[in-house]
């Protein structure tokens, strides 16, 4: 039994291993019921239509049974602690996949008092699976990671994080944040993205895209107002402008082969323009069908410790 909490757990053989499993399981479907007779909980406190739905039926394919519980099911919203949650599911269940506004530590605790596989499904500040399937897409898209660089552009949210430690882990594979001054990711994710990557990770966050040297081979984007969240400066669009992914910004580092990733939903118009989104560089649905695999390489590789990519 395993947890997904945070990329930070996992090393680089792990993350290399879930990823080329999300890409096979792509590209050839999952014919086995690995998870056969499982149960998988759902429970997600934040709305969701990709992660949740992909999770439901991901482990449906491979053979699990699933139970979805939304913010007021459980009765954690009566008063009953975590630790003592965590105690009874595991009487049922084999994992539980777990979206909420809380910090990771909330994630740590739960399984702390589990014997079931916690998986991190988004939390205050980091978004594994979406990192997973993001590196999917990438990969399969070129083939390998190491030597691509992707670009990603606006604010450092928590799908921002994930993938600054997925590259981080991944030998040959650069990445460079573009974010607008005061909304980059933290300095305390780039200090452990150094730590994480033996000093060799080739990360380095910009405010100025000028900064970008030469072409990428992704440009990556997410909503600027994650997950609602609002921001304090209420005069925070001013500071995204020149972020917005257009035809006009595709032109200043985009080679023939760049493709344009978003984890969506977009709020389109804002972050990127319809003809970016919708057009022949986008594979942002293709990567929306990697959540799915990246759900069940994950939910796989948790719940039976399974390391064949075939
Ligand atoms: N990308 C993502 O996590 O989408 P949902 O919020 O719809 O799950």
């Amino acid at each position: 039994m395993r947890n997904l909490i945070s990329l930070t757990d996992l090393n680089s053989a792990e993350l290399e291993y879930l990823v080329a499993r999300a890409v096979y399981i792509g590209r050839d479907g999952a014919r086995a019921k690995s998870l056969a007779d499982r149960a998988v909980g759902l429970y997600f406190s934040k709305s969701s239509t990709r992660t949740r739905t992909s999770f439901w039926a991901g482990a449906a394919r491979l053979g699990a049974h699933t139970i979805a519980y939304g913010p007021d099911d459980l009765q954690l919203v009566t008063g009953e602690t975590l630790q003592d949650t965590a105690r009874v599911l595991s009487q049922y269940l084999d994992a539980l996949v777990v979206r909420t506004n809380g910090p990771i530590g909330d994630m740590r605790s739960l399984s702390a008092n589990a014997s079931l596989s916690v998986v991190n499904a988004l939390s205050e500040c980091e978004h594994p699976t979406q990192a997973i399937a993001d590196l999917a897409t990438i990969a399969e898209e070129f083939g390998s990671l190491a030597g691509r660089h992707v670009l990603c552009v606006g604010e450092g949210n928590s799908s921002a994080t994930a993938l600054a430690y997925a590259a981080a882990l991944t030998p040959g594979l650069r990445l460079t944040l573009l974010c607008p001054d005061g909304y980059g990711v933290p300095e305390n994710v780039l200090e452990t993205v150094e730590r994480l990557g033996a000093d060799c990770a080739q990360v380095a966050q910009y405010t100025d895209i000028n900064r970008v040297r030469g072409t990428v081979d992704a440009i990556y984007t997410s909503r600027w107002q994650t997950m609602g969240v609002p921001k304090e400066d209420a005069d925070w669009l001013r500071a995204f402008e020149g972020f917005r992914i257009d035809e006009e910004f595709v032109a200043k580092v985009a080679s023939p082969h760049t493709v344009f990733l978003h984890d969506l939903p977009a709020v389109r118009g804002q972050e990127v323009s319809d003809d970016v989104l919708d057009g022949a560089r986008s594979r942002a649905w293709r990567q929306a069908r990697h959540k799915m695999t990246a759900a069940m390489s994950v939910l796989e590789w948790c719940i039976t410790g399974t390391e064949h990519v075939h």
